[in-house]
């Protein structure tokens, strides 16, 4: 979607950059120029996808396994990218955990591991990158992938809905309080995306087949991974050097449809139209 080069001389960082959403818009970046450093924590994983994305690109891609719900963990990544490229321009805070369970049968821990993901691993590492731009005068952006219920809710994902309203409220709090520091906050809401990571944890067993989700979705499909790249390209680029502290939604409609109280109407067909504005028009008083 941008022109060739538009991410030259940027390093970044994704979080959850071996699989799925992660590794598409790291392929991506790299394809626009930029240096690419991906964690997670299984540091096979990240090398085959290094492997794979650079033999594509050709540019410079460094795989570092790291827990991000560790501080400590964190600390030592931020250490080595400096050490690796002299500097961070970009923090992508893509990792995250999920699985589909009704709340009361989760243990204490389970909801401690999805927060500890999601909520805790953008904070650590907003707060690691964020002290070192601050303090070496580093100007600097953040993009952080939520979902469209971190606004909503959603029921049977309680864990991760909570973890996600909290980035969101981090993405819009950060993009005024650092902003006097040259630090750009924005956000991604995607819809549907097939990877495996969500899908098998998500959609397992025979449910993928139970319910069709592009019915949910006005454009009737799900989003590919390219098109959540260029979104993310263009929101870490300098084209997009006035836009702080928004999230947009990538979802195909999915939930507005939800949403709309007379959106249900959609089923009904033109032909009935006529008779039902006959009716409404004969409506009388009160
Ligand atoms: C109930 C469960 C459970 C399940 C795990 N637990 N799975 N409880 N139902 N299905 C409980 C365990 O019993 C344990 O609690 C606690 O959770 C921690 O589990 P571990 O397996 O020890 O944790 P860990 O090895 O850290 O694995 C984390 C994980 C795993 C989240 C459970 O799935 C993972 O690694 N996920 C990473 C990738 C991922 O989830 N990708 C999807 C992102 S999709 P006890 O008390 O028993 O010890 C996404 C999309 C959102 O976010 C929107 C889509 C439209
Ligand atoms: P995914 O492939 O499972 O990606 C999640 C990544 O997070 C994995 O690479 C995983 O790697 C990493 N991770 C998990 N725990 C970690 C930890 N403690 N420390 C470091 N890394 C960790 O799933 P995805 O679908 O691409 O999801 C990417 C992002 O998009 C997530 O934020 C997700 O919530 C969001 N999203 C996805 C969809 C969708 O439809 N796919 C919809 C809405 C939002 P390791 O296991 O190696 O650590």
């Amino acid at each position: 979607m941008l022109k060739e080069g538009s991410l030259e001389g940027k390093v970044i960082l994704i979080t959850g950059g071996g699989t799925g959403l992660g590794k598409a818009m790291g392929k991506y970046f790299l394809e626009l120029g930029a240096k690419l450093i991906i964690t997670s924590r299984k540091l096979k994983v990240l090398q085959k996808t290094t492997e794979e994305i650079f033999n594509v690109t050709k540019n410079e891609v460094f795989p570092f396994a790291c827990d991000v719900s560790d501080f400590k963990q964190v600390e030592g990544l931020l250490k080595a990218s400096i050490e690796k490229f002299g500097k961070v321009d970009v923090l992508v805070n893509n990792a995250a955990g999920n699985f589909i369970s009704p709340t009361e049968r989760l243990s204490n821990k389970a909801f401690d591991t999805i927060i500890n993901i999601v909520l805790k691993g953008t904070y650590n590492c907003t707060l690691a990158f964020g002290k070192y731009w601050i303090e070496n005068k580093q100007k600097a952006t953040v993009l952080n992938i939520v979902t469209t219920y971190a606004w909503t809710g959603s029921a049977f994902v309680v864990p991760s809905a909570a973890a996600k309203a909290g980035v969101l409220a981090i993405t819009r709090s950060l993009s005024v309080e650092w902003a006097k520091y040259g630090i750009r906050f924005n956000a991604i809401a995607p819809g549907l995306f097939p990877t495996k990571g969500a899908w098998e944890r998500l959609l397992p067993g025979d449910l993928q087949n139970k319910f069709d989700l592009k019915k949910k979705i006005p454009l009737q499909r799900v989003g590919e991974h390219q098109e959540l790249a260029n979104l993310a390209a263009y929101l870490i680029s300098d084209y997009s050097s006035f836009v702080n502290g928004e999230v947009v939604t990538i979802d195909g409609g999915e939930w507005l449809n939800g949403a709309g109280q007379f959106n249900i109407l959609q089923t009904i067909p033109n032909e009935k139209w006529d008779e039902i504005e006959k009716i409404v028009r004969n409506v009388k008083g009160s």
